[in-house]
This record gives structure tokens, C-alpha cells and sequence, in this order.
């Protein structure tokens, strides 16, 4: 039931502030973070941890990309991220000082749970990220940290991404409490603005018209490119991702440091650009570098639309469009800085009349290979 919404991904875009409460729900306990499952593990499995595999497809990839700026900052424990599907077939390194944890909306994905299997097999611990109770990841592992965003029906994934970052966190700061490896302050700032992103999303939501009309405007873009760095750079990625899934627009992601590289090759007069822009209060010195990107493409005539805090006021005068996210900390900006990105591209394949619920070609979960 789409409950009074056009569809079911409006309606799911907008019980991202639920879908994140519910999550924290039971986890948070006065700037501490007790996370239950991992209670069960026991302190002794994680404090043998050495290093972390994030093993996910799509959107739950980029989940476990934004986690991981977060876990290694506050365990110091290594994180790479992995694709399912590459991961198991490149005889990856692993044992029993490896945790393996797997990140699945729908606990099915076929490539997520071999990669599973094969990481128990190799004698690593296994954790599964996962939205769907009783499904066959969650199963085959060790313990499982369930997202609670209730069920997700329209085939791009919303709401199971937000809940899957903000149950990637929770293990990080269960993690680090429990190796002692951030401080009583650091723990309980997280633990607070962990705490606030629900309304912070409810703010952001505001802002679904204005975007609407930029996307209806934007209806005949045949490229678009986002660019963002640090957490913002998986941002950047999902943001091309809903784009192509739901409007089958050519869109394409990158880490903005890279532009020199190679990509502001592709920046012509009215090339639309998508920056994720990191907070100018407490990103060191990333805010003036992404700025200067943005001046950069500007210069090349790029059509740029910032992301960007509230108050941010160095953007205004480089970006042609501005959206705006409640001010948070720094790893907590791409919970916020996503929802624009995906009510864009909901609009934008409104705009074109296509089935936001069912893009083509595509199915809500892949049990194949
Ligand atoms: C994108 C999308 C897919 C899924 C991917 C993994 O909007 O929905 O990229 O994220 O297929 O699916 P799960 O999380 O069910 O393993």
C-alpha cells in the first residue's frame, strides 16, 4: 500500500527519518552504544579482529564505503570494501582475525551470500548488515545487525541505504568502546549526532519540491556527473547510481580530488555537475578544496549544483543551484546529503513518465549470479 504516495520508492524517500530511528532504536543508551548482537559475539571475538571486509552489491557497497572513513576513524581497525562478486573470486586473504561483514537489504543477494559462505569457509567471523528478518545472509552468518527500515518495495534502494550507514556506525562505536580506541567525548559526540540525524532527515525532506522543479527542468539532461570527496565520494557514487537505475541518464561518480586526473576532461559549456560539498566548519582543509573544484569545472562551464550546509556561503558564488543539509559532523553529512540526490533522480524519471517503482531491466533482488 503506497499510502496516499505516487509510489512506493515517495513513499519509502520519506520514511528515511523513521527507517534511521527505528534502526538506533534500543541501541542508543545516554551517549553510549550497546549494540546487542555484538554483546552476543562477545568482547573477545572483537577485540581478536584485526581487520574488516565489507562485502555488499550496489547502494550496500556504498554504505559500507561511507562506514568505513567512519569504523577506521573511531576502532583504528582496517576496512576495505569489497564488491561480493569480486571478492569471492580472487582468493581474497582472509582467517580467523578477519571479520567479514556483509551488507544486504534483502539478505539474498546471490553473490553477497557465496561471499559469505566462502569467508566462513576461510575460517573468518562473519556479521551480516541486513533488513529482511530470517533471510539467508543473515542465516549463513555469525551474528547479524538487522537494519529495521521496514520493507522496501520500489527496486532503487532509500531507505535500507540510510539505515544500513547508521547500523555500519553503531558497530563502529560499539566497536571502539569496546577496544578503547576513541575517546569518552568522541564516542558520546557520535552517539549524539547519531541521534539527531532523524530530524536532520525530516529538514532535508522540506526541500523535495524545489528539487522536483530543478529535476523537471533538468528533464532532457543526457549526462550528469557528481563529484564529492572523503564520505561525500560514495555519496557521489550513489547519487550517479539512483540517476541511472530510475532515469537511464549516463551518470557517473567521482571522488573529486581526482578531476585533474582524468575527468575534467568531460566538463563542456552546460555539462550539469553534482557537488557533494563537506562542511566548511570542521572538514580541515577539504571544504576550500572542493570549492576550488567547483571554480574549477565553473570555469569550464559546468552547471554546477552544490550540496551544501546550511550557511555555507562560500558555494554561493561558483554553484548555480544550492541544496541545502542541517549542519552535523562530518560522518554524518552523507545520511543527509544522499536525500537530494534521491529525489532528483525520483523526479527526473517522473519527469520522463517512466516507472520509478519497477526501472527497467532491473529486479529488487538478485538471486542469480
Ligand atoms: C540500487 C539497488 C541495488 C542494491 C543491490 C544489493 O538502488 O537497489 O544496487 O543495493 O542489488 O541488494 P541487497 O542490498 O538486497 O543485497
Amino acid at each position: 500500500d503506497k499510502g496516499g504516495w505516487s509510489s512506493f520508492m515517495q513513499k519509502e524517500v520519506s520514511e528515511q527519518p523513521t527507517a534511521v530511528a527505528d534502526t538506533l532504536r534500543g541501541r542508543l543508551h545516554d551517549g553510549r552504544v550497546v549494540v546487542g548482537e555484538l554483546e552476543e559475539l562477545g568482547d573477545d571475538v572483537l577485540r581478536s579482529i584485526r581487520r574488516i571486509t565489507v562485502i555488499a552489491c550496489g547502494t550496500a557497497a556504498y554504505a559500507g564505503m561511507v562506514a568505513k572513513y567512519a569504523i577506521e576513524k573511531w576502532a583504528r581497525v582496517p576496512v576495505e570494501v569489497e564488491l561480493s562478486h569480486e571478492f569471492r573470486y580472487r582468493e581474497p586473504v582472509i582467517g580467523p582475525d578477519t571479520l567479514v561483514i556483509s551488507v544486504s537489504q534483502s539478505g539474498e543477494t546471490m553473490d553477497t551470500l557465496m561471499a559469505v559462505k566462502y569467508a566462513r569457509e576461510a575460517g573468518a567471523r562473519t556479521i551480516s548488515v541486513c533488513n529482511t528478518q530470517g533471510a539467508t545472509i543473515p542465516r549463513e552468518s555469525d551474528a547479524a545487525i538487522y537494519t529495521h527500515a521496514g520493507p522496501e518495495v520500489a527496486v532503487a534502494s532509500t531507505k535500507a541505504f540510510v539505515a544500513q550507514i547508521a547500523a555500519l556506525y553503531l558497530f563502529g562505536l560499539h566497536l571502539a568502546r569496546v577496544l578503547g580506541t576513541a575517546s569518552a567525548e568522541e564516542l558520546e559526540t557520535a552517539a549524539y549526532e547519531l541521534e539527531h540525524v532523524p530530524a536532520k532527515l525530516a529538514t532535508v525532506l522540506e526541500q523535495g519540491e524545489r528539487i522536483a522543479q530543478l529535476a523537471h527542468w533538468m528533464a532532457d539532461t543526457r549526462s550528469v556527473l557528481f563529484l564529492g570527496r572523503h564520505v561525500g565520494y560514495p555519496i557521489a557514487l550513489e547519487g550517479a547510481l539512483k540517476l541511472k537505475e530510475l532515469a537511464y541518464i549516463h551518470a557517473e561518480g567521482f571522488a573529486a580530488g581526482e578531476l585533474k586526473h582524468g575527468p575534467i576532461a568531460l566538463i563542456e559549456p552546460g555539462q550539469p555537475v553534482f557537488v557533494v560539498v563537506p562542511s566548511p566548519r570542521n572538514s580541515g582543509s577539504l571544504h576550500p578544496k572542493v570549492v576550488s573544484n567547483i571554480q574549477e569545472i565553473r570555469a569550464r562551464g559546468a552547471r554546477v549544483i552544490a550540496i551544501a550546509e546550511a550557511g555555507d556561503a562560500a558555494v554561493l558564488p561558483f554553484a548555480d543551484e544550492v541544496l541545502r543539509i542541517p549542519l552535523a559532523g562530518p560522518l554524518f553529512e552523507p545520511l543527509l546529503a544522499v536525500v537530494p540526490l534521491q529525489i532528483f533522480a525520483m523526479e527526473l524519471s517522473a519527469a520522463k513518465g517512466l516507472d520509478v517503482d519497477q526501472p527497467r531491466n532491473l529486479a529488487k533482488s538478485v538471486t542469480v549470479e
